[in-house]
C-alpha cells in the first residue's frame, strides 16, 4: 500500500501532491448549526480526520500533515481547551492500531510538550510505535505556530555562529529548512483550509512559499474522502510555475 502509486502520477496521469496540509477549521460552526455544544464538533471533527487520512493514504500520498491545535488556540475557555485534549487522548487510544497495522509514521510539528503529562507521554508512545513503519506521514500540528517555528530556527542557527561553527554569510534557504520541523517531510504542494477562512492563522508560513492554496467553503466535520478527492483532482489541474514560465 505504500509502495502504492508513483508519486509523480496519480490514476489518469493527473499530476498527485506528495504533501498536502489541512487547516482543520470550522468545528464550531458545525455544531452550532445544529444547535449542538462546540464540543459536538470537535468530536465529528475527529471522525474527518479518520476518513481524510484514510482517502489519502489510499491516494498513495506520502504526507498529509494535518492543523489540530495552534499556537494560538490556548485563547479558547478552558474548557474548551480540556475537551480538545479529551479528543486527542481519545484519537490515539482508538487508532494508533490502524495507524500501525497500516505502516503509518505519526510525527507531530509543534511544542506538544506543553500539553498535560499524560497526553505528552500518549503521544511519545504512539510516535515511538509507528517509528519503525516505513509508509505515509501523518502529521499533526499539535501548539504549532510557524513563527515559534521560525524563531526556532533562528536562535538554533545564531547558536552556531556565535559558536564560530558557521558564518553568518553562508546562511541560506536549505539551512533554515534543515531546522524547521518538516524537514523530513517532502516539499508542500497543496494546502486546504476548510470553513471559508482565508487565511493561514500562522500555520506552515515557510513551507508554504510555493505551496498550492485551496479554500473550500465546507466545514471540517462535513470533509469526506470525496471532498479530499475534489481537492486532489483540483491540485492536478494547477500550472505550477515557481516562477519560470
Ligand atoms: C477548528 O474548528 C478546530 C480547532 C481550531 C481546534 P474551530 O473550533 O475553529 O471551529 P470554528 O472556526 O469556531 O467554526
Ligand atoms: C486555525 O483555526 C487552527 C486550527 C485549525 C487548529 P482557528 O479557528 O484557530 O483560526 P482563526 O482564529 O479563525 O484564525
Ligand atoms: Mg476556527
Amino acid at each position: 500500500m505504500s509502495s502504492a502509486p508513483a508519486f509523480a502520477a496519480g490514476q489518469g496521469g493527473v499530476a498527485l501532491p506528495r504533501h498536502v496540509a489541512i487547516i482543520m477549521d470550522g468545528n464550531g460552526r458545525w455544531a452550532k448549526r445544529r444547535h449542538l455544544p462546540r464540543v459536538a464538533g470537535h468530536r465529528a471533527g475527529v471522525e474527518a480526520v479518520r476518513k481524510v487520512s484514510r482517502a489519502a493514504r489510499a491516494l498513495g500520498i506520502e504526507a498529509l500533515t494535518l492543523y489540530a491545535f495552534s499556537s494560538e488556540n490556548w485563547r479558547r475557555p478552558e474548557e474548551e481547551v480540556g475537551d480538545l485534549m479529551g479528543l486527542l487522548r481519545l484519537f490515539i487510544r482508538s487508532d494508533l492500531a490502524e495507524l500501525v497495522r497500516e505502516n503509518v509514521r505519526l510525527r507531530v510539528i509543534g511544542d506538544y510538550r506543553r500539553f498535560p503529562h499524560d497526553v505528552v507521554a500518549l503521544i511519545d508512545d504512539a510516535i515511538a510505535r509507528t517509528s519503525g513503519n516505513s509508509g505515509p506521514i501523518l502529521a499533526i500540528a499539535l501548539n504549532y505556530g510557524a513563527q515559534a517555528e521560525l524563531v526556532e530556527a533562528t536562535r538554533r542557527i545564531a547558536a552556531r555562529v556565535a559558536a564560530g561553527e558557521t558564518d553568518a554569510t553562508v546562511i541560506d534557504a536549505a539551512m533554515i529548512e534543515a531546522e524547521l520541523e518538516t524537514r523530513a517531510l517532502p516539499p508542500l504542494d497543496l494546502l486546504i483550509r476548510t470553513s471559508g477562512e482565508h487565511r493561514l492563522s500562522n500555520f506552515l508560513l515557510w513551507q508554504a512559499a510555493y505551496a498550492e492554496l485551496l479554500f473550500v467553503d465546507t466545514l471540517w466535520p462535513d470533509f469526506d474522502a470525496e471532498a479530499f478527492g475534489v481537492a486532489i483532482e483540483d491540485f492536478g489541474r494547477r500550472q505550477r510555475r515557481f516562477g519560470g514560465l
